[in-house]
């Protein structure tokens, strides 16, 4: 089966042997790494990271991957200021099932190739109580869709207006193909509102379970509170092996090779597209990260997956990304609603795919986008 529903690095990205030689050096180096210690994660590495964003190192929470740190930051935002979670349509399924745990009133933005809509923000900040804005600006998943500057700083601007708590999930932020990277709605805003949340996933490796939240200083006690009381004290063993990886000047290059082999995997698919799907559908170029989106296809993403599967290849349906209030909406839907809503919103979530170039080979992602044309045709 050639996997575009993989959200994961293609194995060769892992560097085992450095990883291995830093987890021993780790505990070498800092044997305390094996005992208890505070829930909010590995001192030196919360104050690399506090540098990194120019706050103190006690903002910094180091959590066991970033979703750790997502449901942390949901439970304690919805229990602090009940209220309406905005998401972006798509956005991460896994936040999604959060959310719907967490019995959240999830209301969906609409979004293009510039990112979510500020107009359709504005409706909902105008609309009702909001709990707070989910948003993923970078190469967000699944759309691989980058947040303009323009839009971020009046994402910013609408979010202090009415005092609404922003969570900025990053982690693909680094894994930047070409391009310049846009300021962070952290950085705009200056960290009042804005809480940023990235992690080590996919420029270290996701088995080592690092993310981390810069929140302000009153929330990072309280995700604190709530990593304490339900694991005590993260691994500090990978989160010093990360730390001994940065410290020994490896994190940039190790992060080039890893962006070097999912460049070549990005460009593999962009031409597989150009030259299999041309004039059937149309798909999101994005400059780094892990996903690409196919918008209005002729037929059912559904069906299509199931024809898919049938030949050996696998993706994941974009109607799988959108809340449920969203997935049935059609072009009368709350797509509809927005007047800012372009030919190039996802009018139609059932015409829609998520394809991730970062798992397969290139010979495998010309392989499995020819399949998918042939089946499209
Ligand atoms: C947008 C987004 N947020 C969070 C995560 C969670 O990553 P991790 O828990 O591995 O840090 C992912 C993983 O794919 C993601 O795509």
């Amino acid at each position: 089966m050639i996997s575009f529903a993989r959200g994961a690095p293609a194995p060769e990205c892992l560097d085992a042997e450095l990883l291995a030689d830093c987890a021993r050096s780790a505990i070498e180096g800092d044997p305390s790494v094996l005992a208890y210690g505070p829930g909010g994660g590995y001192g030196p590495l919360r104050e690399w990271l506090g540098g990194r964003h120019g706050v103190e190192p006690a903002r910094v929470i180091v959590t066991n991957g970033g979703l750790q740190g997502f449901v942390f930051y949901a439970e304690e935002l919805l229990a602090e200021r009940p209220g309406r979670v905005l998401v972006e349509a798509p956005t991460y399924d896994r936040s999604l099932k959060v959310l719907a745990r967490l019995g959240a009133d999830v209301h969906p933005l609409a979004m293009d190739g510039e990112g979510l809509h500020p107009d359709a923000l504005e409706r909902e900040l105008t609309a009702g109580e909001t709990s707070f804005l989910y948003t993923i600006p970078t190469f967000q998943n699944p759309s691989g869709r980058t947040l303009s500057t323009e839009r971020r700083r009046r994402v910013v601007e609408l979010a202090a207006a009415h005092g609404v708590p922003v969570l900025e999930d990053d982690p693909y932020g680094l894994v930047r193909y070409e391009g310049e990277a846009p300021p962070s709605l952290h950085e705009l805003e200056g960290g009042e509102l804005v809480t940023y949340a990235s992690s080590f996933s996919k420029t270290v490796a996701p088995g080592v379970r690092v993310g981390w939240f810069v929140a302000p200083a009153g929330l990072a006690a309280r995700l604190e509170a709530r990593a304490v009381s339900n694991y005590i004290s993260p691994p500090f063993l990978t989160q010093a092996t990360v730390h001994e990886l940065i410290d020994r000047g490896a994190f940039e290059p190790n992060l080039e090779r890893i962006k070097g082999l999912l460049r070549r995997r990005r460009d593999a698919m962009l031409g597989a597209l150009d030259r299999h799907l041309e004039g059937k559908a149309t798909w999101s170029e994005p400059e780094g990260g892990y996903f690409l989106w196919l918008d209005g296809l002729p037929l059912d993403a559904g069906e299509l997956l199931t024809r898919a599967e049938a030949a050996g290849v696998t993706f994941v349906k974009g109607s799988d990304f959108f809340p449920t209030s969203a997935r049935e909406a059609a072009p009368s839907g709350i797509y509809a609603r927005s007047e800012a809503a372009s030919a190039d919103s996802d009018l139609a979530p059932n015409r829609t795919a998520r394809l991730a170039f970062s798992y397969a080979s290139p010979s495998e992602i010309d392989e499995g986008v020819s399949i998918l044309a042939s089946l499209v045709r």
